[in-house]
């Protein structure tokens, strides 16, 4: 199984992404080291709970949930309430035990795996690139010593997500993703990260039919669909007893929220490819390039540019990924949760 710690800001997308790597661990495809936390998606202390009360709810009660950066490296801390609702996990309200975050800082944990499991360890990041800048600095053998490194962010061929042409991670910390593909400029290519931006992540358009059939594998109760109803606004009554109707009502509110953005009552599940890629479960096309980003100017902060022309003249730094299997993504997400449902 490959050994991940994953670094996240908890968030619909990176609920499921951690559901997935429990879920994977149950198939033996995967062990979960960690999980570090940044702001995002929400505060840096609702993402903590959020991940805590997730790994609580797939049976991981025990896996270290770290804090790590706040804010990002140069700007204010922002959060997207409109995209994961007002604590991050949409209409889902779950347990939040505070006593259950670590002590320790979120870099703490990552030289400490990294030191005692060299070259063991992937590193998946579906959060903007804080901790992966902050620990580069740190360590800057990190490319080494981990077994890989597999990013969610990006728009190569725009439009974005946050502006017209940056991703929301990106976007939130453009001074850390430019420092971590600067760090990782020339390294050998296995060690380059695998980038998962939205021209790959955006094909995967999960629908509530998808849904009802994992809930349905998982052995959990049915959703009554109705796009038109009111939506609900306060507590959810009978959410935060399994796992199954957890991820029912946060994928709820994701959905409303692509529908309030034109792209149909969908959600792209962002941070669940990556997971996947990190399992090694994903079936994915890959280019080896030049990233650099935008980091000074307003306009387009945030914006990745890639070379894949050797225009630039500079070595490697990233693997992009340039395409995927959004079914198989489906298939293995539902066969995951059902494995955290016990089925
Ligand atoms: C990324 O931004 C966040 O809102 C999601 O969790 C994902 O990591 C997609 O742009
Ligand atoms: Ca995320």
């Amino acid at each position: 199984p490959r050994r991940i710690l994953a670094d996240v800001d908890t968030g619909i997308d990176d609920a499921c992404a951690l559901l997935h790597l429990a879920g994977a661990e149950q198939l033996g495809l995967a062990e979960i080291a960690a999980v570090t936390v940044t702001g995002g998606n929400a505060s840096a202390r609702d993402c903590a709970l959020n991940t805590a009360a997730v790994l609580d709810l797939a049976g991981r009660p025990d896996v270290e949930v770290a804090v790590g950066a706040e804010a990002p490296l140069r700007r204010p801390a922002v959060t997207t309430p409109e995209t994961h609702g007002e604590h991050g996990l949409g209409h889902a309200r779950l347990a939040r035990r505070p006593e259950r975050i670590s002590a320790r800082p979120a870099l703490e944990v990552w030289l400490e795996e990294l030191h005692t499991h060299p070259g063991q360890t992937t590193i998946l990041c579906t959060a903007p690139l804080t901790n992966l800048a902050l620990a580069l600095r740190a360590e800057p053998d990190l490319p080494e010593l981990a077994a890989g490194v597999v990013i969610m962010g990006g728009a190569y061929y725009h439009p974005g997500n946050t502006t017209p042409t940056a991703e929301w991670n990106t976007w939130v910390d453009p001074d850390a993703a430019k420092e971590v593909f600067a760090a990782f400029e020339g390294r050998p290519e296995h060690q380059l990260p695998l980038v998962c931006a939205l021209e790959t992540t955006e094909r995967i358009e999960y629908t509530p039919a998808l849904l009802d059939a994992l809930l349905h594998d998982a052995g959990a109760r049915p959703v009554r669909w109705d796009v038109a109803a009111p939506r609900v606004t306060g507590p959810a009554a009978d959410t935060g007893k399994a796992v199954t109707d957890a991820l029912a009502d946060a994928l709820r509110f994701y959905f409303e929220f692509h529908h309030d953005y034109d792209q149909g009552y969908i959600a792209h599940l962002h941070d669940l490819v990556a997971a996947q890629a990190a399992t090694g479960q994903a079936r994915l096309s890959t280019q080896t390039t030049v990233v650099d980003v935008e980091a000074d100017s307003e306009l387009l902060r945030g914006t990745t540019v890639h070379d894949d022309r050797d225009i630039w003249g500079r070595r490697p730094n990233a693997r992009r990924v340039t395409g995927n299997d959004p079914r198989g993504v489906f298939a293995a997400f539902a066969q995951a949760v059902a494995a955290v449902a016990g089925r």
